[in-house]
């Protein structure tokens, strides 16, 4: 996905649109430009590579006015290069554009524009939606209605941002579909468009979401929504709960390292207002979940990708453990495709950071089509993964900028497990003596989870000695088997380390035979239900020469015995060990990654969430 920034006031718009940028640059960060009115001329400047590519040029020949325009790509159509470079100027350099998402019929479209003489400058599919506006502009009509008519024209799932010098009082705004959302923020006569929070925080908490199929009018007095068909929409504002200083790095190097520190915190606000532990009652208010509801459901399909996935895995094995609710976790790619059996009493519940991942949106629909209720537990605040379910958990950890998951994987963990605690209330099949027991152990997690950070040091010790490996092996079984997965995804998200996990009993069905002395393993060994089979699978690693690297409970002198390395965490309920055993393979992951000097932040090809199919 890309990133977009708009703005339309009094105030020169560049160092306004270039510092939302700086925000927005998870969202992609392979080419970044922007416009600005400046002297009744639309100047544009573009790069390729990073924004301080586009920030030196800008240092060079700036440009100075408003309103402005600006984007930042993951590039889908055209390699990253200045060409293809957002934003995209029509031919009459009246009309310049910015765009998130994929116009899936361009090629006809660039062919009939073509056929009338348009020229166009790059191979992006961006490049046909401002010679479309332009072309309906030729035909007499105004800019908004030259845009709505284009917007009815193209396909697939996109935001679109555009202005014109002929009509420089405003800005047009648009969402057709799942291509990542668009924010309008009100300011003091200004007004702000962007794709995400981060962006505008330091301007404004008054913010409304565009839906799918709305398109914007944004002046310096303010904004009208209408239909792409024209009709009138009342704007729902809202007040957003975040502080600008949730986006500033602070004094850690990474936002990756500073959001990882910060999970003792978001777990403490995502147990926020839920947890009676008095009387040991989990409240969900946004879920909409009432014992009818509950005792009524008969399957539980969790669908996500990524990091989130992996959050997932261990959901299924909390709610089955708990609730006792049969329960699926499906990859949000797979699901949308593979025909799944659902009725009314099924519930299809998504996780997911940004809200705005294509295929996990596309599974949720997939689930509304076929009559699921459809739950989502989400981070980002107004995303069309929170709007679009019929109840919702916000994780409450804040905006998440790093681009490999970190506080946006424990914080849901421990929302699966305060939903499997509500649903088998709600049903009537926890007697008290368990539920107590279970609620009593949320209390823990905040100070578990800053006492395992807290020996930081000694992970960065381990990273030190594995800072040149080329390949990995993660194991884990049970609860922590999915854990092992987050955590050889997350070495190879920012280190480019092949990793690879499996669940630990199929090691000796395959895998074993990677294991020399040249493949360390990583072996998530804490003291749960799963610690004999193992330590059994650590001997049969260390029997092949394997370098073992374990994470184990404080006291585990034998585990100790057995390991190359180990990577201590306090004693932990085994329920919500998960949430304790991935900290120091976040940690691991983030020191060879530094220490390597690569770009823990923005890692190549990858961005913060996907938009498109
Ligand atoms: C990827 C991100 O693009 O999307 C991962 O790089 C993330 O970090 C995955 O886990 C899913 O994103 P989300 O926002 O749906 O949780």
């Amino acid at each position: 996905m890309c990133g977009i920034v708009g703005y339309i006031g009094p105030r020169d718009a560049t160092p306004i649109i270039l510092n939302g940028l700086k925000r927005l640059e998870y969202r992609g960060y392979d080419s970044a430009g922007l416009a600005v009115l400046q002297n009744g001329k639309i100047e544009v400047r573009r790069d390729a590579g990073k924004l301080s590519r586009l920030e030196e040029l800008l240092r060079e020949s700036p440009i100075v006015g408003a309103p402005g325009i600006g984007h930042t790509r993951w590039a889908t159509h055209g390699a990253p290069s200045v060409q293809n470079a957002h934003p995209h100027l029509g031919q009459s350099g009246d009309v310049v554009v910015v765009h998130n998402g994929i116009v899936e019929n361009f090629l006809e479209l660039r062919d009939e524009l073509r056929a009338e003489g348009t020229i166009f400058r790059s191979e992006t599919d961006t490049e046909t939606i401002v010679h479309l506006v332009e072309h309906h502009q030729s035909a007499g009509l105004s800019l908004i209605e030259a845009a709505r008519r284009t917007f009815q024209q193209i396909k697939g799932a996109n935001v679109i941002v555009l202005m014109s010098a002929r009509e420089p009082e405003k800005i047009i705004a648009a969402r057709l579909g799942n291509a990542g959302g668009i924010v309008v923020g009100f300011g003091d006569g200004e007004m702000f468009a962007a794709s995400d929070i981060p962006a505008i925080l330091e301007h404004t908490r008054k913010v409304l979401f565009l839906e799918s199929r709305q398109v914007a009018t944004i002046t310096c007095q303010g904004v009208t929504i209408e239909t792409l068909e024209g009709k009138p929409v009342q704007p729902q504002v809202s007040n957003v709960p975040w502080d600008p200083v949730a986006a500033e790095k602070g004094a850690y190097r990474h936002f990756m390292q500073k959001e990882i520190h910060e999970q003792a915190r978001s777990l403490t606000d995502t147990l926020a207002g839920r947890v009676e532990f008095d009387t040991a009652r989990i409240r969900l208010p946004e879920l909409n979940l009432d014992a009818a509801l509950a005792r009524r459901i008969n399957k539980i399909y969790i669908t996500a990708c990524g990091t989130a996935a992996y959050a997932g895995m261990v959901g299924k094995l909390l709610i089955e453990k708990i609730a006792r609710i049969p329960t699926e976790m499906d990859i949000g790619s797979e699901f949308r495709y593979r025909d799944p059996i659902i009725d009314e009493n099924t519930v299809v519940l998504a996780i997911s950071q940004s809200g705005e991942t294509a295929d996990t949106l596309a599974a949720m629909e997939e689930g509304r089509r076929k009559g699921a209720v459809i739950w989502s537990i989400v981070n980002a605040i107004g995303s069309q993964a929170m709007r679009i379910a019929d109840g919702y958990i916000s994780m409450q950890t804040g905006p998440e900028i790093g681009v490999a998951s970190t506080k946006a994987f424990t914080a849901p963990l421990v929302d699966q497990y305060m939903l499997a605690i509500l649903l088998a209330d709600l049903r009537g099949t926890l007697d008290d003596k368990t539920r107590h027991a279970l609620v009593a152990d949320l209390r823990l997690i905040p100070n578990l989870a800053g006492r395992t950070l807290s020996r930081e040091a000694d992970v960065e010790l381990v990273a030190h000695s594995l800072k040149d490996i080329r390949d990995c092996l993660y194991l884990g079984r049970g609860i922590n088997m999915p854990i092992a997965y987050e955590g050889a995804l997350k070495l190879k998200e920012i280190s480019y380390v092949h990793a690879e996990a499996y669940p630990a009993g199929e090691m000796k069905h395959g895998p074993i035979a990677l294991i020399d002395e040249n493949m360390p393993v990583v072996a998530l060994a804490p003291k749960d239900p799963w610690y004999e089979k193992m330590v059994s699978q650590i001997q049969q690693a260390k029997a092949r020469g394997g370098k073992v690297i374990a994470v184990a409970t404080d006291g585990d002198e034998l585990t100790a015995s057995m390991a190359d390395h180990v990577l201590w965490i306090p004693e932990t309920p085994w329920m919500l060990s998960p949430v304790i055993t991935v900290l120091p393979l976040q940690l691991l992951a983030y020191h060879i990654a530094a220490i390597r000097g690569l770009d823990v932040d923005q890692p190549r090809n990858l961005a913060k969430s996907v938009t498109v199919e």
